[in-house]
């Protein structure tokens, strides 16, 4: 896939409105870091930048890099609203450049077409004696349910595409790393809606891929079907108690901290 039209799949949804409910795992992964005055900090696939401003936060130097320029604009907004001094890079996880003391990626480098490249691309960016932290969704988790629930209404994706979800597997993450000291834990992020068609809606809103086909669904009548196939995964994964029809949903990720072991 070229980087623009990666970018502009991403840049289709309202991604900031998700974004806002990721912030917990951005600062769990930004904890796993450790930075703080003194460290060189590298965001990669920064999006709005919840992970880079929380980095920043601590007083690291933090760069911020996404191929997307709409998210990127973002995080220099925010940055420049906090009085963070930032560095900003527009490039995907293969054309970031420099070396860092901690490289983090936060749901990114799992979108990149080839994840052994992207793998390799965190490891060159890693200054010695640093380390990688990388949250990606589990493919046993929420997220990968309500995309099963959405890729049957959608195109099916190239051959060649490598599913993002394999990156928070991690008997995946450590032969992507092989040779590296590699731990890893599952964590959880929490998500509140008022109903499963509530959260379906704000699913659909917020996926670039989803709206990028929203004229052929609703065109096709199938965009009634998806939210509903939707909404009937989130009663499914329903953890609310009570039988007022709101819904609590936890999504698992693997927060994984790679030390990169010198050849
Ligand atoms: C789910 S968002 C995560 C954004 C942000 N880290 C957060 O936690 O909200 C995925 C991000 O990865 C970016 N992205 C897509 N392909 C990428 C690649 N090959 N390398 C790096 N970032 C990529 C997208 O532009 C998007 O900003």
């Amino acid at each position: 896939m070229s980087i623009s039209s990666t970018t502009s799949t991403w840049a289709a949804g309202d991604y900031p409105a998700m974004a806002r409910r990721l912030v917990p795992a951005a600062e769990r992964a930004v904890a796993a870091a450790v930075p703080g005055p003194g460290t060189t900090v590298l965001d990669v696939g920064c999006g709005t930048g919840n992970a880079a401003l929380a980095a920043a936060r601590t007083g690291a130097e933090v760069t911020a890099a996404d191929p997307t320029p709409r998210l990127l604009a973002t995080a220099e907004r925010r940055a420049r609203d906090e009085g963070l001094p930032m560095a900003f890079q527009h490039a995907d996880t293969d054309r970031v450049t420099g070396t860092y003391d901690r490289v983090l990626t936060v749901f990114g480098a799992m979108y990149a077409p080839d994840h052994a490249a992207a793998a390799a691309a965190l490891v060159r960016h890693c200054a010695p004696g640093g380390r990688i932290v990388s949250a990606a969704w589990t493919p046993d988790g929420l997220m990968a349910a309500a995309n099963r629930a959405i890729g049957a209404y959608l195109p099916p994706p190239p051959v060649t595409a490598q599913p993002p979800v394999r990156w928070g597997d991690e008997a995946y993450v450590r032969g992507l790393f092989a040779g590296h000291d590699v731990e890893a834990t599952v964590e959880h992020v929490g998500f509140a809606f008022e109903s499963p068609l509530d959260a379906a809606d704000f699913w659909v809103r917020t996926a670039g891929h989803v709206q990028a086909e929203r004229d052929r669904l609703e065109a096709d009548g199938a965009w009634l079907a998806l939210h509903h196939d939707l909404a009937a995964v989130f009663t499914e994964w329903n953890r609310a108690e009570g039988s007022g029809g709101a819904v609590h949903v936890e999504s698992a990720y693997l927060l994984a901290v790679i030390r990169p072991v010198p050849a």
